[in-house]
């Protein structure tokens, strides 16, 4: 079957190329346009099936884009490929029924991942391939189903029905947020704003460990941003990131409601206090020592001017 033809709309061309590098590399068939303009025109002249649009463009903007598709391609799947949308664009981009949503800057896990899912979207809505193949996983959908029907008569379900998919999925992508909203026959606009409100909700795939750091004051003043720092050149990764090999996540919370013992950390449900930057690279490293192994930037830096 012939890879899915990709169209990356951006106003920054440095997003279009390390997408499309990222595309190509996987083998799909991918393009850029640079602004919604440019995306109208190409998509008049060429056939795509998916298009991976940033919000907030000059002239054109993404929701306009994605309005323009909606009534003039309407088989072309959209994602939303972007950095600070507000809740109230992302629930316009949702009422216009995008398929997923991927948060800049993105990890190329990230992008395959939502790329793969864009593509079954996209072929499971075909005429000539309609209904082969599911969304998602077909256990994992059978048991969001399953958790629907059993909490939906109860009041107040919904957040309970996330807590339980957040479980089953690891996060909850629009994909998710659109089958429990069918579910529990209430509008997606509604599951968003749940999902946008609570910061233990996530949008984004998390890793098999979660590392939480607390940047309140408390932690602040003893020095969490040295450990931060650390954790962050060590892993490679920015925080609201996941590592390439989807081992750990980082996210920075205002207060973990352990002040005395600050500087906190935590790691999946465990907190670690008085926490130095080497002291929490030794808790990392009982979950993968691999880390250890590679220097970090700074060490690499430092070593290099030791050589030097
Ligand atoms: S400020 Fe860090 S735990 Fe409270």
């Amino acid at each position: 079957m012939a890879e899915p033809k990709i169209l990356i709309v951006d106003d920054e061309l440095i997003v279009i190329k390390s997408a499309e590098r990222v595309l190509k590399g996987e083998g799909y068939s991918a393009e850029g346009a640079l602004g919604g303009r440019e995306a109208i025109m190409k998509l008049g002249q060429e056939s795509y099936d998916l298009v991976f649009t940033d919000l907030k463009m000059p002239e054109v903007d993404g929701i306009t884009l994605i309005r323009w598709i909606k009534k003039m391609k309407p088989a072309i799947g959209i994602v939303i490929i972007t950095g600070y949308p507000s809740q109230d664009t992302i629930k316009d981009a949702l009422e216009l029924g995008i398929i997923d949503y991927v948060p800049k800057p993105f990890t190329p896990s990230v992008l395959l991942d939502v790329t793969e899912r864009a593509v079954q979207w996209t072929r499971g809505r075909k005429p000539e391939e309609a209904k082969k193949t599911e969304e998602f996983p077909p256990a994992m959908a059978a048991e969001l189903d399953r958790v629907v029907a059993q909490l939906k008569k109860k009041p107040g379900a919904l957040i309970p029905v996330l807590q339980r998919a957040q479980e089953i999925v690891g996060y909850l992508p629009p994909i998710v947020q659109k089958r429990i909203a069918k579910g529990l026959n209430i509008p997606e606009a509604e599951v968003h704003s749940v999902v946008s409100f609570y910061s233990f909700f996530t949008m984004r795939p998390r890793g098999d460990h979660n590392i939480r750091v607390c940047l309140g004051t408390a932690c602040y003043v003893k020095g969490i941003e040295g450990v931060l720092k650390k954790i962050q050149d060590t892993l490679k990764i920015d925080v609201g990131e996941t590592t390439e090999n989807r081992r750990f996540s980082v996210e920075a919370v205002r207060c973990l409601g352990a002040c005395g013992l600050a500087p906190v950390m935590m790691i999946d449900q465990e907190t670690y206090g008085a926490m130095t930057p080497k002291k929490a690279l030794e808790k990392i490293s009982q979950f993968d020592p691999t880390i250890l192994e590679a220097p970090s930037a700074d060490e690499a830096e430092e070593l290099a001017e030791k050589e030097a």
